[in-house]
């Protein structure tokens, strides 16, 4: 392959930048054109991109499909999947598609990485969906020979972001046989809160922790740990569960063998929700719902690896990102969901995306002269509504936006379908008010109608009046099952790594985090000792 360059430097973007400085059309004259909204559209795995309320002609289109061809994206792709160590920083391949792969797709289409892996992956997901069935189905007993009824999980950032945003999507029986609970942030009250309902002898622990160093997790997983000992219980690594890529780690702390999860340091953090770091969500849902999302995510890795690059859903988006991030100076995205279900979706984006290209380097060491990963944030979209959508309307920040929603649901209340077209109406509604706008004569149009005196059209209208031309995606789902939500996850996952690649940024390391971890473990002692209080000089008592 050759070798990617700078962005900047390559005619593509060069081009995209002549075109970005052009007086562009407006989404209200773009969108005039049906036969272009039509076209603007590409569909995979229960998945449907819209993307007509871009701000595109078809020669941006164009040249940034020549950008993604002229920064050797399809080559980048092919080595990710190949197993190429592209994690250079650490020297580790990134392989999480492996998780999701079933045994082998068929004669003569063996998967692009080591068969070994396969292997590994189908051997360890099978110990971790056995034991979420024995968990399910009330086989785990707690000291009184009990089963247990609930299952608190303990992790932070990659440990616990899927597998709490997948539980909340996924779980939708009344009354499970066995609750699960997520517990990441350190401050005491947050365990207090689950603990305070549960029952010691008929609760279960997951400590997830890839490197199972993670002083955060560590001190809940001892407080819980001591949770049960004031109940009387000795005997606490028979109720504990380890998942992480450090066993002899887990093992050093007294976690038992046969309740240890292994993964493998070629699955980032963030990337790890198919791995055993999934257990709390195939408890949650069982194993056919659980193999139905990594099928989900596997189609979207077969679709990211065959399908062309127009109509490459992961690719479309990463190119509409870069053309949003670096020509339409848009530092932020926005992710709203018009389904309720999806509501910890943007948290669980916002540090995928975030931590992976979050970045200022290129590989070589020099630093990046364009602009990398976007602010990500977001909920849901009615309530924000509410909240903050008066400044995507009319505030002063340019702002990206993905909307979600579901075009079908299956019956919850005797009116699901009437919250449904309620929820597509609206998010219908933002999306063109957002691209259309009322310029001030219609503004003035419809106060007059209203019987306004022409005073009050005068003074009102400046402030009724919104400039439109705010581009998004609309990404409709056929409906939120398993595999739609697979393939959802796995479809950002792509994004991101594409969007690392044409920026030349490494999308799976994360040095960032660790200087803060250094000092703050500096300061624990000072503060542990007495000898610097919490609102102290902290450079000086560093
Ligand atoms: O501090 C950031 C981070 O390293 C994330 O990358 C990771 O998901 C999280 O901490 C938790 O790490 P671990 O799973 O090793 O406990």
């Amino acid at each position: 392959m050759h070798t990617p360059a700078q962005p900047q430097t390559t005619a593509a973007w060069q081009g995209l930048a002549l075109s970005a400085a052009q007086p562009l059309p407006t989404l209200r004259e773009l969108l005039q054109d049906s036969a272009r909204t039509q076209a603007l559209r590409a569909q995979a795995c229960g998945l449907t991109l819209d993307f007509s309320r871009q701000r595109l002609t078809p020669l941006v289109l164009q040249q940034l499909l020549d950008l993604a061809r002229q920064q050797a994206l399809p080559a980048q792709r092919d080595a990710l999947f190949a197993g190429e160590p592209i994690n250079r920083t650490e020297d580790r391949a990134v392989l999480h598609m492996a998780l999701r792969a079933p045994a082998g797709d068929g004669p003569g289409h063996a998967h692009p990485w080591p068969a070994a892996i396969t292997e590994q992956v189908l051997a360890e997901r099978e110990r971790m969906l056995a034991l979420a069935e024995r968990i399910r189905q009330g086989h785990w007993l707690g000291p009184r020979r009990q089963p247990i009824t609930d299952l608190v999980a303990i992790g932070i950032g990659g440990s616990d972001l899927g597998p709490r945003m997948a539980v909340h999507a996924l779980q939708n029986e009344p009354r499970p046989a066995v609750r699960v609970h997520f517990v990441s942030n350190p401050d005491a009250s947050a365990l207090h809160d689950v603990l305070a309902t549960l029952d010691p002898m008929r609760t279960g622990f997951v400590v997830a922790s890839k490197t199972f160093t993670t002083q955060e997790t560590l001190l809940n997983a001892a407080s819980a740990r001591r949770w049960l000992a004031d109940a009387g219980i000795t005997a606490w690594a028979r109720q504990f569960i380890a998942i992480t890529t450090a066993p002899d780690k887990a093992a050093a702390l007294g976690f038992a063998p046969e309740h240890t999860l292994r993964f493998w340091d070629w699955v980032g953090g963030r990337y790890s929700l198919w791995s055993s770091i999934g257990l709390p969500l195939a408890v949650a849902v069982g194993r056919e719902r659980f193999e139905a999302f990594l099928a989900g995510a596997h189609a979207m890795d077969t679709h990211f690896r065959t399908a062309p690059l127009a109509q490459n859903l992961p690719v479309l988006m990463a190119l509409l990102g870069v053309w949003q991030r670096n020509f339409l100076n848009t530092p932020t995205q926005l992710v709203t969901s018009y389904t309720a279900r999806l509501g910890l979706l943007p948290a669980y984006l916002q540090q995928m995306d975030m931590e992976s290209n979050g970045k200022r380097v290129h590989p070589d060491g020099q630093r990046v002269r364009v602009a990398t990963g976007p602010i990500v944030w977001g909920g849901l979209g009615i309530d924000g509504q509410h909240a903050y959508y008066q400044l995507l309307h009319q505030g002063t920040h340019a702002v990206a936006i993905d909307f979600m929603g579901v075009r079908q649901q299956a019956p919850c209340l005797p009116d699901t379908e009437a919250h449904l077209r309620f929820n597509q109406a609206n998010l219908l509604a933002q999306a063109q008010a957002l691209a259309l706008g009322r310029d001030a004569q219609a503004t003035a149009h419809s106060l007059r109608a209203a019987g306004l005196s022409e005073a009050e059209v005068q003074r009102l209208t400046p402030h009724r009046s919104f400039d439109g031309n705010v581009s998004s995606n609309v990404l409709w789902l056929d409906a939120l099952t398993p595999f739609t939500l697979g393939a959802l996850v796995a479809l950002y996952e792509h994004k991101v790594f594409c969007q690392a690649a044409l920026w030349q940024v490494h999308a799976f390391d994360q040095w960032g985090v660790e200087l803060g971890k250094v000092v703050a473990q500096g300061l624990q002692q000072h503060l542990a000792e007495g000898t610097c209080p919490p609102d102290a000089d902290t450079a000086s008592a560093a």
